[in-house]
């Protein structure tokens, strides 16, 4: 029986304890939901950075055209970026073919944290089932409190999850920056059947 462990914040994941394990990182707003977008929307590539100077840096010497600078610092789009963080703005027309460059104040910077890690997925509401049925959860226990704790929430709140989401600090925080339709994107359980992989620090369709 292999167990199913959480860590709520990227602070408490020891890296030397993830080799031989499998990773889902989860950013519900907004970080895995625009990478479940941009995937599904047919981007070649995702190169998640941990802050915004690196993705300047990283696109100075990839020296690719098509490369879009991705993500946001408390919450807005960063000066010089491409496009933000909100999943509506990682349009087909957009990110089709595209590298992106990702770099946002939490998701982004928890990804590369999990690069030890036998495989690393990014998982949100969206592409819940997905990534459940990719990493076969049928034979796993639940490992720790926090995972206990997390399914406990789950139950309470799944039937009133957009609700929850909205009323949450990070969701109160971006629906006062006039980013409330990205909770009802962020929030569209299976909307989506992406389960983004990260191979060569490269987040791709697995
Ligand atoms: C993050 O990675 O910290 C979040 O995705 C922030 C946001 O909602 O823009």
């Amino acid at each position: 029986m292999r167990a199913l462990e959480v860590c709520f914040v990227p602070g408490s994941l020891v890296e030397a304890q993830l080799r031989e394990k499998t990773a889902v990182v989860i950013d519900v707003l907004r970080a895995s939901t625009s990478i479940c977008t941009a995937i599904q929307n047919g981007c070649r590539q995702i190169v998640p950075v941990p802050t915004p100077e690196r993705a300047f840096q990283l696109k100075e010497e990839l020296g690719d055209e098509e490369i879009l600078l991705c993500g946001e610092r408390a919450g807005m789009m960063i000066e010089g970026f491409n496009l933000g963080n909100s999943p509506a703005e990682y349009e087909k027309r957009v990110v089709a073919d595209k590298t992106l460059i990702f770099a946002s104040t939490n998701g982004s910077g928890a990804i590369v944290k999990c690069r030890s890690a036998a495989e690393t997925l990014v998982g949100g509401f969206v592409n819940a089932t997905a990534v459940v049925e990719y990493v076969n959860t049928s034979d796993r226990e639940l490992g720790n409190d926090a995972a206990r704790t997390a399914r406990l929430l789950y139950n309470s709140y799944a039937p009133r999850l957009a609700e929850t989401v909205r009323d949450c600090d990070h969701g109160r925080y971006l629906v006062s920056l006039g980013f409330g339709d990205d909770i009802a994107s962020a929030t569209a359980l299976d909307d989506n059947g992406a389960v983004p992989v990260l191979r060569d620090g490269k987040l791709v369709a697995a």
